[in-house]
């Protein structure tokens, strides 16, 4: 990576700005590293208590294994585990991240949330191993630098479609593969609604100002009727920045990612 992709700005509230001058470093795992050995705690887009009420309806915590992409140094794994599910596993691609989480997580008592450093477009794990997958800000890294949200770069839709290949081989049958993204559903939908996908696709929205999108993808729940056309439980909203969303570092990450600028 380039010098000065990941600055360290100290602001005036003392707050280290870890925001890189393009956001194609956000493809980078040396700018996820170089961040992660600094930075102990941040939570992309919203924290827990945003969509909790989304996750319940969906986990029912007994024996439900839980695979968690991406976790960096959010504590999703943490609150899921307080929600009562205890069988899970997080991966980052992050050497660094994994270890301050597993030390995290040691320090705090979570001994049984297993954290483990792999990568999502190549996943280590038996197909139909997991009741759940969820993905909080992970799958959007995937499509910072593509191009035309409308029409998207063949290198970024070859990545997300190996990405979600690997979910939908490692998701039990009737499993389901939870998606946590500002990625509006005209985007994601030729996505998760490739033909090979057994899965059936609704949508929440959840968030003040700008809204997020909890997708929740099905398997083996494909009916006809989703193949020409999802049922969806909100209609997704204008897009609308209030000035704390503006302040946001992510706001970078999302103009990129997204229309915003268009
Ligand atoms: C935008 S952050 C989201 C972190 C966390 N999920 C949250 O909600 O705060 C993206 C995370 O994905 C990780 N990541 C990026 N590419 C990955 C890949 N191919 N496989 C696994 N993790 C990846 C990064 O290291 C980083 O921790």
């Amino acid at each position: 990576m380039e010098d000065g992709q990941t600055p360290t700005t100290v602001s005036s509230n003392n707050k280290v700005d870890f925001t890189p001058s393009t956001a194609s470093a956000y493809l980078d795992p040396n700018y996820w590293d170089k961040r992660f050995s600094s930075e102990e705690h941040y939570e992309w887009f919203k924290d827990y208590s945003h969509f909790q009420h989304l996750i319940q309806q969906h986990i029912s915590p007994t024996s439900s294994s839980v695979l968690e992409l991406g976790c960096g140094n959010s504590k999703l794994c943490e609150e899921l585990f307080k929600d009562g599910i205890t069988d899970i596993t997080c991966i980052d691609l992050s050497p660094i991240a994994v270890d301050k989480m597993q030390k995290r997580l040691l320090d705090k008592g979570y001994t049984d949330i297993k954290v483990l450093v792999a990568d999502m477009l190549e996943l280590p794990f038996e197909k139909e191993s997991f009741d759940f997958v969820i993905e909080k800000g992970t799958m959007d890294v995937l499509f910072v630098d593509s191009g035309d949200p409308w029409n998207p770069r063949p290198e970024t839709v070859n990545k997300v479609m190996a990405m979600l290949k690997e979910v939908h081989r490692v998701l039990k049958q009737d499993g389901i593969f939870i998606s946590i993204s500002f990625g509006q559903p005209h985007f994601r939908r030729p996505l998760f609604e490739a033909p090979e996908f057994t899965w059936s696709l609704n949508w929440n929205t959840f968030g003040d100002g700008f809204h997020y999108f909890f997708y929740t993808l099905r398997k083996g729940r494909r009916s006809m009727d989703n193949i020409n056309g999802c049922r969806k439980t909100s209609e997704p909203p204008s897009i609308c920045l209030f000035q704390e969303e503006l302040e946001d570092e992510d706001y970078m990450f999302r103009t990129n990612v997204e229309e915003l600028g268009s």
